[in-house]
């Protein structure tokens, strides 16, 4: 049986792909609590650069942007893609876990189908926000209500495993909404789904994923920073060690974002709660979370006291401009710190948010308008992975280092004068 409307609450990376998707064939009502992500959608603009403006209008009739929560009502059905971040002492923070869940409470009518995309550890969909949702609206998951969870894997600035073209796993406490839900996700993304067996399963299959790519670049980061000591050139021998079949082909970097940095603590402190010490899951959490100091390290121990740095780069990963917990800005920061005058240039972030975070402007036009004592390429965006000597000579004063980090201008021919460094 197929939805008749469809509530979508959070339109960030997640949950607007997802709504414009879903709008294709349904009608679906889109609710976030930034007034300013409304008003920005409501004007057919997207600033995450998920979805491309014209992809938005296309939807316009079909999908409703809005900050009013009432408009949530009728829907039979609503899924949540709101935020999972860490607090201070990085544990999971489900507030807005709670707040969408008694919005959900609030709006709910009996017979609806609740799904939660959001990365959590097993266990939350079924024990808080079934409760929260219960608290507010009297009603019982699997009685009143069904309840499912599918945790989303798309990976912002990735044009090929975006929402249409991965495998979706779909979970539900009884087989007949799983069906149904995996009929709904299917017709977005080609019938790609897999019904994982259980809710918990499901949470399970998200929080391990994230953490063995953690670990496994924990691990690459590790050997990057032995072989360094050794003076053994790393990215050669990942070279020669990717040879063999089955050599993963992880490459050391600054790991960052709001999943990979953080979705392993969700997995720890669930390990803790049942009495295991997560001992592999936080050893790799450690080791990334050394990487911007370590690089700071490499860097400063090749220039002057003073010296003048561009830092390239300021996103938590390549081509998106998504600013949060982003290692290359601790990078920019431990240099600031060391007393080196530091800029930063991101040709995919938000100059105005990137301005507030460093507090001062970000350098907008690359090549720079004036050559630095360094030039440090922190983050692998297509735009700098071309740079080539008249770049460089316009960036990097004669002498000057060019440091990079992500191994991309390895092999390149630089102008006269220019130190390269690399791991
Ligand atoms: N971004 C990714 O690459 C990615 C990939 C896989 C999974 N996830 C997971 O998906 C979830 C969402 O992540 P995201 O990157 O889309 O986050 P996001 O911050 O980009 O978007 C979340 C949106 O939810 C809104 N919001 C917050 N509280 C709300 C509430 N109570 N009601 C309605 N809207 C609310 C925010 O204003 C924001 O617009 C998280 O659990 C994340 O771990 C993210």
């Amino acid at each position: 049986m197929s939805f008749q409307r469809i509530g979508v609450l959070g339109l960030g990376y997640v949950g607007l792909p997802l709504a414009v998707a879903l709008a294709a064939r349904h009608s679906v009502v889109g609710f976030d609590i930034d007034a300013r992500r409304v008003a920005a959608l409501a004007a057919g603009q997207d600033w995450t650069g998920e979805v491309p403006d014209a992809a938005l209008a296309a939807v316009q009739d079909r999908l409703t942007v809005t900050g009013a929560e009432a408009d949530l009502h009728g829907c039979d059905c609503l899924i949540a893609t709101v935020p999972t971040p860490i607090d201070g002492e990085k544990r999971p923070d489900l507030s807005a876990l709670e707040a969408a869940s008694r919005t959900i409470g609030r709006v709910l009518a009996s017979g609806a189908v609740v799904v939660f995309e959001s990365t959590v550890y097993p266990g939350v969909t079924e024990g808080q926000c079934a409760a929260w949702i219960g608290e507010e609206s009297g009603l019982v998951a699997g009685r009143d209500y069904a309840l499912g969870y599918s945790p989303e894997r798309v990976n912002p600035g990735d044009r090929t495993h975006g929402l249409g073209a991965i495998t979706k796993v779909v979970a539900a406490q009884d087989t007949a909404t799983a069906q149904r839900l995996a009929q709904l996700y299917g017709s977005v993304n080609g019938g790609n789904i897999h019904i994982a067996p259980s809710i918990r399963v499901a949470e399970a299959a998200k929080a391990i994923e994230n953490a063995q790519r953690d670990i496994n670049i924990a691990f690459i980061n590790e050997v990057a920073m032995i072989l360094r000591t050794a003076d053994i050139p790393v990215y050669d021998v990942l070279d020669a060690a990717r040879t063999k079949w089955n050599f993963l082909p992880f490459v050391p970097g600054l790991v960052g974002g709001h999943c990979i940095g953080v979705d392993p603590y969700y997995l720890a402190t669930w390990a803790e709660d049942l009495g295991h010490a997560p001992v592999t899951i936080l050893a790799g959490r450690q080791t990334n979370e050394a990487m911007a100091g370590f690089f700071a390290d490499q860097i400063a121990a090749q220039l002057a006291p003073g010296a003048s740095i561009l830092v390239l780069g300021a996103a938590f990963k390549e081509n998106i401009g998504d600013l949060r917990n982003s290692k290359a800005l601790e990078l920019t920061a431990d240099l600031t710190a060391r007393g080196f005058a530091v800029d930063c240039a991101d040709p995919c972030a938000d100059p105005t948010a990137l301005e507030h975070l460093l507090g001062k402007p970000p350098v907008t036009l690359l090549p720079p308008p004036r050559a630095y004592d360094a030039v440090v390429l922190a983050v692998a965006h297509r735009a700098f992975i071309g740079w080539g000597p008249a770049d460089w000579a316009a960036a990097v004063e004669p002498g000057g280092l060019i440091a990079d980090i992500k191994g991309v201008w390895r092999g390149k021919a630089l102008p006269p004068d220019r130190r390269y460094w690399t791991l």
